[in-house]
């Protein structure tokens, strides 16, 4: 194991179940939109030698890793730096057309949340920042010290799920200025009553949750990134998201549906006659991970899965049928 490798150490998530998913796709280029530190490329490499990979990250340390991680794959892996909804430009770059697959695992790593220095966790003690791209213009800290108290309780709720948001927006912006992680969480912690502290996990876990993925506009990107990675995709190709959150999980579920049913806004007892021309069909696979999984694992214990492949272009695509196939939610 090289020190790359071991600097950005993340078990990666359904790794069979994601190997599984990709088995039978049609040989070519799979797109992990996600590499973090090459985990599932990995496996995905070693399960197939037709298949090669365009990794994107926008974490520059997150590249370096994977690429040493990766190395002995060769001209197998091609890393590209930027953010997940560049994907056109980054396909154009490479001078690819087609995708024989899309993979997204959503969110932080465990090294990027392991490393004080990056400011994403409550755990250590580091300076507000939780910029996934060390270059970002802007970080944690002009959320934390600049937001307006109303901003702020909108952002901890929305991302959050944090029923005491008011609470603890109001208690940041009584405190400031707020300089690093510990004293951040210590004043979340300390917003929400004592009841409600002892249930759910670490009191500052929601919030950091909010901030990170206001911070990085992680909701944002999402929806041009499924859309154009569906699109790319040859018939047969499939799509895998794993999302972290309610908020990223319903956005993957809106995508896919969209592609799946093509808009189509006809009666769902009558045939389809608006023309909507439906381009995946859902895939039934473990929604979440093994319980064993869950268990081994912290980061997989808030993880949805879901799964489409590319059919060929269905006008007026039946609706009993796509009523039929959604029905896993
Ligand atoms: C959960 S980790 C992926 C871990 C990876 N599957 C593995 O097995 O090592 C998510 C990675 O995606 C990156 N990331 C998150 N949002 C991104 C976006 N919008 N564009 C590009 N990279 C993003 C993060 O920097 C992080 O390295």
């Amino acid at each position: 194991m090289s020190d790359g490798t071991r600097a950005f150490d993340h078990d990666p998530v359904m790794r069979d179940e994601i190997v599984a998913t990709f088995r039978d796709v049609p040989a070519g280029v799979i797109v992990d939109a996600t590499l973090g530190g090459g985990g599932h490329s990995e496996a995905l490499l070693e399960s197939r030698t037709d298949l090669r990979i365009l990794g994107l990250d926008r974490d520059p340390a997150a590249l370096d890793a994977a690429s040493a991680r990766l190395e002995r794959f060769g001209e197998r892996l091609i890393t590209h730096r930027c953010r997940f909804d560049e994907l056109d430009a980054a396909l154009a770059d490479h001078e690819l057309t087609e995708l024989s697959g899309a993979l997204f695992d959503l969110g932080v790593s465990s090294p990027q949340l392991d490393r004080p220095e990056r400011g994403f966790s409550y755990r250590h003690d580091g300076p507000l920042d939780m910029r996934m791209d060390s270059d970002a213009p802007w970080s944690a800290d002009d959320v934390v010290n600049g937001y307006d108290e109303r901003r702020l309780a909108d952002v901890i709720r929305r991302y959050g799920d944090e029923r005491f948001a008011r609470r603890i927006a109001a208690a940041i912006v009584g405190a400031r200025p707020i300089e690093s992680t510990t004293r951040l969480a210590e004043v979340v912690t300390a917003a929400i009553p004592a009841p409600a502290r002892r249930t759910g996990g670490h009191p500052a876990k929601r919030t950091f949750q909010a901030i990170r993925i206001e911070v990085n506009g992680e909701l944002d990107a999402l929806p041009d990134a499924i859309d154009s990675a569906i699109e790319a995709l040859v018939v047969g190709g499939r799509i895998a998201v794993l999302a972290y959150h309610s908020g990223e999980d319903k956005i993957v579920k809106d995508r896919i549906r969209e592609a799946e049913t093509g808009g189509c806004e006809c009666p769902s007892d009558l045939p389809c006659v608006c023309g909507a021309v439906q381009t995946v069909r859902i895939v039934r696979a473990p929604k979440r991970p093994s319980a064993d999984e869950q268990q081994r694992n912290r980061r997989a214990s808030s993880a949805r899965f879901r799964v489409a492949e590319k059919i060929a272009a269905d006008p007026g695509a039946d609706q009993t049928d796509i009523i039929e196939s959604t029905e896993i939610d």
